[in-house]
Parts: C-alpha cells; sequence; structure tokens
C-alpha cells in the first residue's frame, strides 16, 4: 500500500489515535510565547487540521498540506463552517513546491509520520520552504520504541538532522506535550533557519 493509501484508509476508518479532536497545546504554548500573528504559515502534514483552524481564526496567513483526502475535505468543511480562510491542499509533500518561502512552520508530529529512510529529505524540504530567520515549531514524538509510525524522534537523531550550521535551536529546554491519553508525548523546540 502506498503512503497516500495508507493514510487514507485510517482516515476512512475514523482510526486516527494522533488526532486531539481540538487544537494541540503545543500551539497553545506556542502562541503564549512568541508566534506571532499576520504570518505566512505553513502547516505540513496537517491532518484535519484543529491548529488550521485556530491560525486562520487568529489572524495568520495559513498554508495548509495534507496526503489524506478525506482529512482535507474535513479541513475544507470546517473552514467554510467557520466561514475561515487558509490555503488548503490535497497532496504529497515531497512533491510541494512554495511560490514564496514562509515565515514560519508549524510541524505537528509529520515527522514521525515519515518513514526513517525520507528523514532527510523531509528536512531538506522544511529548510527550503523557510524564508531566511523563520521559525521552525516543532513537536517532535517521544514513543520510546522501535518502529512506526509513529516513529520515535530521538533527540540526538533529530540534532543531526536539523544541523547547527543551518540550523538554530533555540536555548530553552523544549516543553512537554502531553497525549489525551497513553504514555506517548511530544517534546515542542523551536528552532530558526540561519542565513
Ligand atoms: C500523525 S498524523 C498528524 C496529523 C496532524 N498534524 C495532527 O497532529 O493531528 C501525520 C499526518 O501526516 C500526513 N502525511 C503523511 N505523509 C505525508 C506526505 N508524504 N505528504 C503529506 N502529508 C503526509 C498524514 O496523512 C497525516 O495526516
Amino acid at each position: 500500500m502506498n503512503q497516500e493509501t495508507a493514510w487514507e484508509t485510517l482516515y476512512q476508518q475514523g482510526n486516527m489515535g494522533w488526532d486531539r479532536g481540538e487544537v494541540s497545546p503545543a500551539l497553545s504554548h506556542w502562541l503564549a510565547s512568541g508566534l506571532h500573528k499576520n504570518q505566512r504559515i505553513l502547516i505540513p502534514g496537517c491532518g484535519r487540521g484543529h491548529e488550521v483552524l485556530e491560525l486562520a481564526r487568529l489572524g495568520f496567513d495559513v498554508t495548509a498540506l495534507d496526503i489524506a483526502p478525506t482529512a482535507i475535505k474535513a479541513l475544507n468543511r470546517a473552514l467554510t463552517e467557520n466561514d475561515l480562510h487558509a490555503n488548503v491542499m490535497c497532496g504529497d509533500l515531497f512533491h510541494y513546491e512554495p511560490e514564496q518561502a514562509f515565515d514560519a512552520i508549524y510541524e505537528q508530529t509529520c515527522l514521525c509520520a515519515i518513514a526513517p529512510d525520507q528523514r532527510q529529505a523531509y528536512a531538506d524540504k522544511l529548510y527550503h520552504w523557510l524564508q531566511d530567520d523563520g521559525q521552525l515549531y516543532f513537536s517532535m514524538m517521544q514513543t520510546g520504541e522501535e518502529g512506526g509510525p509513529p516513529y520515535h524522534c530521538d533527540f540526538l537523531d533529530m540534532r543531526k538532522l536539523f544541523p547547527s550550521p543551518q540550523w538554530q535551536w533555540m536555548d530553552s529546554p523544549p516543553t512537554m506535550i502531553s497525549r489525551p491519553k497513553g504514555t506517548r508525548y511530544e517534546l515542542a523546540f523551536l528552532l530558526r533557519k540561519k542565513s
């Protein structure tokens, strides 16, 4: 089964253990600590897009992308019902080429959905999509387990994937983002693309 079909099947079956059904505490954390309004922000692997709706409501210029048509359909419906606007696309992020770079990217558990042998290609995309000095708001999944998805985002692996010549890791400890149930959690880090 290819990636699109695999994710689409999970959405069609309602088998979405990752979906909180509401905005992640990670977004509230970043909004409280300096994610400024009126930015051009990208959410890759947005899923049903609770954070897309919230950022659109707050006045951000949001672009959102997911490979699963059912997730995108649900997001578009919610945007219409709430009289909100975002640039929403259904497609594979590995083929995504924006016309203009973004001020910020909100990465919420999309990396953990990507097979480890494609991680470098995804990290390169994130770098390419951001303008110089752009911010990467990053929630890294912690499963403590082998295999996936979701694939565990080991801190040292992440430091290698987002190395200091290209990225500045903000000098503050990560924030722990709990999941509604189970022992998994996310670590929220802020990175800046170096010019
Ligand atoms: C773990 S889910 C997270 C969804 C959402 N960010 C959330 O927190 O609810 C991963 C998402 O990435 C999407 N995805 C996986 N591979 C993708 C790809 N190659 N291109 C675009 N989206 C992809 C899946 O369809 C899924 O919605």
